[in-house]
């Protein structure tokens, strides 16, 4: 890297955890651009000031990736948002144009349907369970609401109640959230009747932390889906292959979302041995 090297990287906070860099440092090693993805840990004060310098023409950051706890609060600093981060009302990937435009994309949500592609899970006509309506609840409810395979319905749990609701109002205003049902209880999400289970909270992340399912729960019929990646098998994940359900974390939806943004970013269609390597790259590091 040298003094032109043209920058990107993730904003949030924290973000010292974030296996980005080594996905996207890598795309850019194969490819021979002089390009490094850096790790951005913002407080919310530093907000403001962060995105004012994007607007000089003298910045090196070309595109960044946006976590938690900031994909809904960057919009307001966007000159343009797609038509899809609009219903969704959250921005995981920034393009900076050379006349220093801000362009926000979500691609959250391509990504996980991308990932329940490779696994094979079509949604149409299924039913779902979801845990959690914070921010990654909102781009995967959205989007599963928006898709012509159409869920049969979407049940949804969150330890605090008002948190859900809001979230629901808010997405109906756009979206038809029609088969959404939010439930009182991890009980009344059905999970013995449904098809695929949906982890969004962060309950997991801590060795300690409990399954927030019990495994009578579980079935052979059952996609537990954790959005976790690290570790790599949570509690939950745990309890799910013990009850004989199918498991899956969020490495492939990270490594998705990863490959769509460095695709806007670069303008281009990365070939799939990149993609293999950028894949291996988060592997090793979630390992
Ligand atoms: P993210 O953007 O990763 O979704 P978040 O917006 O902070 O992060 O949301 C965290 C989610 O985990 C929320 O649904 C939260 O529930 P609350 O709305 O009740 O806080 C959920 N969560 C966190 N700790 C939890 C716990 N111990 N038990 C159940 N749910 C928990």
């Amino acid at each position: 890297m040298d003094a032109q090297s043209a920058v990107y990287g993730i904003i949030g906070y924290p973000v010292a955890h974030s296996l980005s860099p080594l996905m996207h440092n890598i795309a850019f090693k194969e490819l021979g651009v002089d390009a490094v993805y850096k790790l951005f840990p913002l407080k919310e004060n530093e907000l403001d000031g962060f995105f004012a310098r994007l607007h000089e023409s003298s910045s090196p950051i070309f595109g960044l990736n946006v976590t938690v706890p900031y994909k809904e609060r960057v919009l307001k600093y966007l000159g343009n948002i797609t038509p899809l981060a609009q219903k969704i009302m959250a921005v995981n990937t920034i393009v900076i144009t050379k006349e220093r435009k801000l362009i926000g994309y979500n691609t959250d949500a391509p990504a996980f349907l991308s990932h329940l592609v490779e696994l094979q899970f079509n949604t149409r006509e299924k039913k779902i369970a979801i845990l959690g309506a914070g921010g990654s609840a909102r781009a995967i409810l959205a989007v599963l609401c928006m898709i012509p395979e159409r869920p049969d319905s979407i049940k949804i749990y969150n330890r605090t109640p008002q948190r859900l609701d809001h979230l629901l109002e808010d997405l109906s205003a756009r979206i038809d959230t029609s088969i959404v049902q939010p439930v009182a209880s991890i009980d009344d999400l059905d999970i013995p009747e449904a098809d695929l289970l949906i982890n969004t909270t962060s309950v997991g992340l801590k060795p300690e932390d409990p399954s927030l399912v019990d495994v009578d729960l579980i079935h052979r019929k059952l996609l537990v889906y954790d959005l976790i990646y690290n570790p790599p098998m949570t509690p939950l994940l745990k309890t799910a292959r013990a009850g004989g359900a199918r498991v899956a974390n969020g490495l492939g939806m990270l490594y998705y979302q990863g490959v769509l943004a460095f695709q806007r970013w670069a303008n281009v269609l990365l070939d799939d041995d990149i993609k293999l390597k950028m894949r291996q790259a988060l592997e090793k590091g979630a390992n």
